[in-house]
């Protein structure tokens, strides 16, 4: 049988072969669609590849069937990750729990499969000779939440957040995230893997996959009307998904890419925001107000990632693509 690697390897578009953890899920599918649009061979890990709901829309990406391949890996299953990342140059580690509240037991839904997880890939990871350099989707909540941020210097990189006062407040989310990145790091310094970790803020844009993740869902409601998702976020950093994508791509590839990677457009209050979007869209139901919230101001310092050449879409152009997206999958009225 001829060997399809050795003939897409001769191509002289060919760009190497890189594995995507969690290739269902809103991140990793639109990853993968640049990946594949700009050559690469991917190897997907999903829970289960038979699950033709969950993976139906990668397998339409342009390229898909001749450069994608999807492996079964689940991040409490040791070993798992062997066989997708093996051979690969690179790795992004995109799966992770994105529950805002855990059913029954957060170590069991949400701390383990983030942080154990994180190192279960890792380990596979360090077993692959060639591999080149991993990318951790990480977050800018792992940098925003602590108690004594000032207000007049933006958060750059070299800020983290609290393990303490996400424990405290129960913040599960952001402390999975937190402690998942601070392990990966040192993982990965002990074991001389090349790591880069990205941080992005509120992800902003269309949906591959046909059920909505739980952000997605949060600004389905908000352009709905509901409040309560967003009375909780508050201020946030907002980036479009297709800037997410290039992110990635962009700190694999550039050579002096090293340490972490805020990747967001612009901060808003809940007020600044809604100001907005009902200026835009004056036939949806926005809210009109939100209360004010008791919690420091910040902004983001993300010049690191714009030395690396990457240019921020607006609020207007994500938020108008995602309205589009909304209305072409008649979840909000078009009219
Ligand atoms: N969305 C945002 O605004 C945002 C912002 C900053 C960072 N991030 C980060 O981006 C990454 C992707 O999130 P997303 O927004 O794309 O959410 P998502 O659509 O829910 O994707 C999460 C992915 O993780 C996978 N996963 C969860 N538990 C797993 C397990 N035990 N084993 C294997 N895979 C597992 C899910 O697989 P199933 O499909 O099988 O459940 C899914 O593919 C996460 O690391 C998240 O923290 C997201």
């Amino acid at each position: 049988m001829e060997d399809k690697s050795v003939v897409i390897e001769e191509n002289s578009n060919y760009k190497g072969k890189v594995c995507v953890t969690g290739a269902s899920g809103f991140v990793a599918s639109w990853l993968i669609k640049r990946l594949l649009l700009s050559g690469y061979n991917v190897i997907g890990t999903v829970r289960d590849p038979g699950n033709q709901k969950k993976v139906g829309h990668l397998w339409k990406l342009q390229g898909a069937k001749e450069r994608l391949r999807l492996v079964k890996a689940n991040l409490t299953d040791e070993g798992s990750f062997d066989d997708a990342i093996m051979g690969c140059e690179g790795v992004f580690h995109t799966a992770s729990p994105v529950l805002g509240k855990a059913t029954f037991d957060v170590t069991v839904e949400i701390l383990n499969p983030a942080v154990d997880g994180t190192l279960n890939v890792l380990r596979s990871c360090k077993k692959n000779p060639r591999l080149r350099r991993v990318v951790l989707t990480s977050s800018s909540s792992t940098v925003r939440v602590r108690d004594n941020i000032d207000p007049n210097i933006p958060l750059d990189e070299s800020s983290w957040s609290s393990v303490e006062f996400c424990k405290k407040f129960e913040i599960w989310y952001v402390l999975s995230k937190t402690l998942a990145e601070k392990a990966a790091w040192e993982f990965c310094e002990q074991n001389n893997i090349d790591l880069v970790t990205l941080l992005p803020s509120f992800i902003i844009g269309p949906s591959l996959p046909p059920d909505l993740c739980s952000t997605a869902d949060d600004v389905l409601g908000l352009l709905k009307g509901k409040t309560d998702k967003f009375d909780f976020h508050g201020r946030m950093g907002y980036v479009h998904i297709d800037d997410v994508a290039l992110s990635h791509i962009l700190v694999y590839e550039h050579p002096s890419a090293h340490g972490r990677y805020l990747c967001s457009s612009k901060v808003l209050d809940n007020n600044q925001l809604v100001s907005v979007l009902s200026e835009r869209y004056p036939s949806l139901p926005i809210p009109k107000r939100f209360k004010e919230l008791d919690r420091p101001s910040y902004d983001f310092n993300t010049l690191k990632l714009e030395g690396l050449g990457m240019k921020f879409k607006s609020i207007e152009e994500m938020f108008d693509d995602c309205v589009t997206f909304f209305k072409e999958r008649g979840l909000i009225s078009s009219i």
